[in-house]
């Protein structure tokens, strides 16, 4: 092995302990920027010998092109599903059937969280990850190896000597944080928000692009074995602790119990305590311990004999809505949210409620001074779920109607094509510009340090601010004349203004919050484009000729870019100095000059990636073969491109070659 072969094995080998202590046991021993450190090596000494890549490599978790649909993977032994309990009771009719089936041998019990999130198999072979597939039906299901491989806590290569062939059950969650903010920015994007996190992670993992499932913050526990080449333990609780040695992540909540009075105490107290949980349970699942005593309990139809969960009931609580107000978001769509007698719920206190839009508010009849039942869709977002209309004092209730006018700016609102969201439609109504500005220099965008929610009110109903260029004419004289701010906190907000114009060119893209356009999408926008201006003056063909944009988003980008006055703002920026250029640094100039066509599936690298090695290595990439075609890359299956390029007399080169091309 050559020393670098060896340096590329140690750092791997590193990478994935940290990652072990990290995401098995919760215990990291180096610091963020320490582990960023060690993946930019290993990344940088791959690319500089692409042939020593591996598959399991940490870097590989994403390299795939998206897929056309999933592949059917039927399960080896059927992924069954659980009975449901609701109460002690039938906790105690549960022990009583297990007693009756195993006679008069002693049995204990396995008390688990109930993680709320999807099912999914994972298959090992040779301690590597081969397969990842969803429960699907119990006998069939999705095949989504390329999405779990970008789940990090998901080890691509099992460590400590793991059966040869190992199939681990468990569920695919998303923490609760990054749900939140997937909604948040969801919401930014004027985009569907999902209801809870576990239709958010199952979401995440059905989607055929796996780089965008990489974004996602997915993560995973260890619950249950399916085929298994020898057994690992005579005790399901002892399995859990091996597939934690192999490097799986196993919950630490896991516990023995002995009798059912035992089960039913570890039950009441997580019911209480699982809001301090990062993830969400839906409540516990508790299974006998011993598999030969398992086996003797057997089957009912599709849930075993040998396992039950309790569900917990979904905390609500019950509460007055004290008047109905009407939110103007940056894109002018009204939302209905109920101001509520504060009430405490699932650990915080809450206050308001989102209603989400005008059917809604029909279709519940939510009237101001109702009495209502509230509960936290997927713990966290309030939403009232039902109207106590027997409450209701019927002299004075009316329905409540849909603005006929935009709350803030007063002119009419219209009806979304779409027919849910009442939008305003006003490009000058303050709220949406307050909004819009909010946005602009939020965290994720412009990063404006200081220029807050009050102050940006302010400007706005000052006169001072009417679009995001003014911001950048703004002086700290005029600042220093406004309610609470002195000098001093005039100039920092100036500065923090100055300081925002060198940010990268895809963070003012995503700023100017076109519709659909996040930040990922802008990243992807600033690489292909290389220059704001490049983007604006973009056909709308060039746009949906980009891989991972969509149509919807072509074409809103495209009318953004046509309005008149949104160009002016741009240009005002422009001349305000922002940064416009995003200055690609060349690996090398080797390629300048010549034109690449690939076609067919290459063995190693997803398309996308080949492209961007051409482009960093100053060379071009063109989706069809003309006489200005220099070389195409060929992989398997390729087509009629080939067949072109063989009757032009064009150089055909596989991957390999062209990877020697840039070395
Ligand atoms: S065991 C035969 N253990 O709950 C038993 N399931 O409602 C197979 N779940 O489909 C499952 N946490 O998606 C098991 N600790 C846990 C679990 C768990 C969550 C899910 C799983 C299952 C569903 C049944």
């Amino acid at each position: 092995m050559s020393n670098v072969h060896k340096q590329i094995e140690h750092l791997r080998s590193e990478i994935r302990k940290h990652d072990y202590l990290y995401y098995v046991l919760n215990a990291p021993q180096i610091t963020d920027r320490q582990y960023d450190k060690l993946f930019a090596e290993l990344k940088e000494l791959e690319k500089q010998h692409p042939e020593l890549i591996t598959p399991d490599s940490p870097t590989q978790r994403v390299s795939e092109k998206p897929i056309e649909g999933f592949a059917v993977v039927r399960h080896t032994t059927p992924m069954l599903s659980i009975d449901n309990t609701y109460s002690a009771d039938e906790l105690r009719a549960f022990d009583q059937r297990v007693r009756k089936g195993i006679g008069s041998s002693h049995y204990s019990f396995v008390v688990e969280l109930k993680i709320d999130g999807l099912a999914i198999s994972l298959r090992y072979e040779s301690g590597r990850l081969v397969q990842g597939a969803t429960r699907g039906d119990g006998e069939t299901g999705d095949d989504v190896t390329n999405n779990v491989r970008t789940i990090k806590s998901i080890p691509l290569l099992l460590c400590d000597n793991p059966p040869d062939v190992l199939e681990v059950r468990g569920e695919v969650y998303m923490p609760k944080k990054a749900f939140a903010e997937l909604n948040e920015q969801r919401q930014q994007q004027d985009l569907p928000l999902f209801a809870n996190p576990r239709n958010a992670a199952a979401g995440s993992l059905k989607l055929l692009d796996a780089n965008i499932t990489a974004t996602r913050k997915l993560a995973f526990f260890a619950y249950e074995l399916g085929e298994a080449s020898n057994e690992i333990s005579s005790s399901h609780f002892e399995t859990l602790q091996k597939l934690k040695t192999f490097g799986l992540p196993v919950n630490p909540h896991s516990a023995r119990a002995e009798d059912i009075d035992e089960v039913i105490k570890i039950c009441g107290q997580w019911e209480k305590k699982r809001y301090d949980l990062e993830y969400q349970i839906d409540g516990m699942v508790i299974k006998i311990d011993r598999p030969a005593q398992r086996e003797i309990l057997g089957y009912t139809g599709r849930s075993p004999k040998w396992c039950i969960s309790y569900k917990f009931a979904a905390e609500q609580a019950r509460t007055k809505v004290l008047s109905i107000d009407v939110q103007v978001g940056k894109s002018g769509i009204l939302t209905p949210v109920a101001n509520l007698e504060p009430v405490l719920l699932a650990g915080t206190t809450v206050k308001r409620a989102s209603l989400h839009n005008f059917d809604e508010i029909q279709r519940l009849d939510v009237r101001v001074g109702d009495t209502v039942i509230i509960e936290k869709a997927g713990e966290i977002i309030p939403q009232v779920v039902e109207v106590e209309t027997k409450q209701r004092d019927l002299s004075g209730s009316r329905p409540f109607e849909p603005p006929e006018h935009c709350p803030v700016c007063g002119s009419r609102p219209q009806k979304d094509p779409s027919g849910v969201y009442i939008r305003c439609v006003n490009p000058d109504c303050p709220a949406q510009l307050k909004e819009r500005l909010r946005y602009f220099a939020g965290r994720d965008q412009m990063d404006i340090e200081n220029l807050g929610s009050a102050l940006i009110e302010q400007l706005v109903d000052g006169g001072l601010v009417k679009n995001f260029a003014d911001l950048y004419k703004l002086t700290a004289g005029q600042l220093a004349k406004l309610e609470r701010m002195g000098i001093k906190s005039a100039t920092n907000v100036i500065k923090g203004i100055a300081e925002s114009k060198t940010r990268p060119v895809s963070r003012l893209i995503a700023a100017l919050g076109i519709r659909h356009v996040g930040i990922q999408n802008a990243e992807i926008l600033a690489e292909h484009f290389g220059s704001l201006e490049k983007l604006m003056q973009s056909s709308l063909e060039e746009l949906q000729s980009i891989e991972q944009i969509g149509p919807v988003m072509a074409q809103s980008i495209y009318e953004y870019f046509r309005n008149e006055k949104n160009v002016k703002v741009i240009k005002a920026l422009i001349d305000a100095g922002l940064k416009t250029t995003e200055r690609k640094k060349l690996d090398s100039d080797r390629l300048a000059g010549k034109t690449f066509v690939l076609t067919g599936t290459l063995p190693n690298y997803a398309r996308s990636e080949v492209e961007k090695m051409i482009k960093a290595n100053g060379g071009k990439a063109a989706s069809s073969v003309s006489k200005n075609t220099d070389f195409v890359i060929a992989g398997a299956e390729a087509g009629s491109k080939l067949e072109k390029a063989q009757q032009l007399g064009i150089k055909i080169i596989s991957e390999s070659e062209f990877l020697k091309m840039i070395k």
